[in-house]
């Protein structure tokens, strides 16, 4: 079975890793070919993830880089159009809800190939957000929907998915943590920081829907100032917010300086050194979709600053309260845990380091009849 695995933008990394690793359990059954768009291309935003990860070298890279939507969309589906004919595979996998998830799995859907999504199912029902729209295009498209949990199965369902394209394996990205979690503890990142455990907080923000507009920018960075009173928050500012920072001239709200207080910007992390800091951190403040699982999964406070999440696990079971992006709110709900209110969560089930392994095995069990393997319940 040649099977092409996509990977596009830096969630999609963390993701992909584990199905790569498991699938070098079946050398005789898999040969696989790893592509990646090239959606994300700045050494810290791609390569230096790779490199923490212990991933291979992209097989094949399409080098799209950034544009509009549409632009970005075409020229993945232009490249990887290309690839899909010379390649043959027999299987197309696709994690998340990228641009690069949605546009190779049009482009191999056409071509006749089958497609696989990993992550599938969930829904914000928030059509402004562009990965509502690329998760919606590539669920209704794929063959075969590996999903997280009851939700995402209660949605497709909803949505006239049948049922047996549905198979509940658990969290890819949670994998990549437990795999990762013990060499992310010994690192001193917080010491040469100079920081305490549980006297900080960490901080992603790059939603368009959070830094387009001028004043919801401007209302989170507020906000963000006051918490930063009570604790540090460090923040690995992300290209694209940083890029808007400087546009609408608000980088006085960020402290550049060497000791980290207030607002303490740095360069994107790499994954161990993040999962580091996060895992000790009093608080995450986010507009991130993984994070909030993650954070569920360390048992972290995690507060999310948008209006809705297509992740509701991570609120039902998990550290997670969403409060939207209104400045008053976010800092209630930092003061919140900061006097100490603790949020009772449990892990999700399945998300215990193991779901690259049944879908790997799913897919061997499967789609290849010449090989005989037990599936994982
Ligand atoms: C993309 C995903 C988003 C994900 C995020 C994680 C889509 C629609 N969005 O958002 O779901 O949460 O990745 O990071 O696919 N840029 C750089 N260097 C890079 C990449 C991007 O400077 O390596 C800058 C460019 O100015 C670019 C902008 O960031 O125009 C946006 O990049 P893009 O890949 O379009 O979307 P993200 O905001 O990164």
């Amino acid at each position: 079975m040649k099977i092409l695995n996509i990977v596009g933008a830096r969630p999609n990394f963390m993701k992909m890793a584990p199905i790569i690793e498991a699938m070098n359990r079946y050398p005789d059954a898999i040969q696989h070919v790893l592509v990646h768009t090239g959606q994300h291309y700045d050494q810290k935003m791609s390569k230096a993830i790779f490199d923490d990860l212990g991933m291979p070298k992209p097989d094949i890279d399409l080098e799209v880089g950034s544009g509009s939507h549409a632009e970005q969309t075409a020229r993945i589906m232009i490249a990887f159009e290309k690839v899909c004919i010379v390649e043959k595979p027999d299987l197309v996998i696709v994690v998340g809800d990228v641009n690069s998830t949605m546009a190779c799995t049009i482009t191999a859907k056409k071509l006749g190939i089958k497609v696989a999504h990993v992550e599938a199912g969930l829904r914000s029902r928030d059509m402004g957000m562009p990965e509502e729209i690329n998760r919606l295009c590539t669920d209704v498209l794929c063959d075969y929907l590996f999903i997280t949990d009851h939700f995402a199965k209660e949605n497709l369902l909803a949505e006239g998915v049948a049922e047996d394209r549905i198979i509940f394996v658990g969290n890819v990205m949670i994998d990549t943590l437990v795999k990762h979690r013990k060499i992310a503890e010994q690192l001193d990142v917080i010491k040469k920081l100079g920081l305490e455990k549980r006297e900080y907080a960490t901080l992603t923000l790059h939603r368009p829907s959070n830094v387009d507009d001028r004043d919801i920018f401007e209302g989170i960075l507020k906000a963000l100032q006051v918490i930063s009173m009570e604790l540090p928050v460090i923040f690995p500012i992300h290209p694209r917010t940083r890029k808007m920072a400087e546009q609408f001239g608000l980088e006085h709200y960020f402290n550049v300086g060497e000791k980290v207080e207030g607002v303490w910007i740095t360069e994107p992390l790499g994954y161990l050194e993040f999962l580091h800091l996060n895992m000790h951190a009093k608080l995450v403040l986010t507009d991130s979709g993984g994070l909030q699982e993650e954070t569920t999964v360390l048992g972290v406070p995690c507060i999310t600053m948008r209006n809705n999440t297509e992740r509701p696990i991570t609120c039902e079971v998990g550290t997670n309260v969403v409060v939207g992006n209104d400045g008053e709110k976010i800092v209630s709900a930092a003061r919140n845990i900061l006097v100490g209110n603790k949020i009772p969560a449990t892990i999700p089930e399945k998300w215990d380091g193991r779901a690259a392994e049944r879908i790997v095995d799913w897919l061997v069990s499967c789609l290849d009849s010449s090989v005989s393997v037990s599936v994982h319940d």
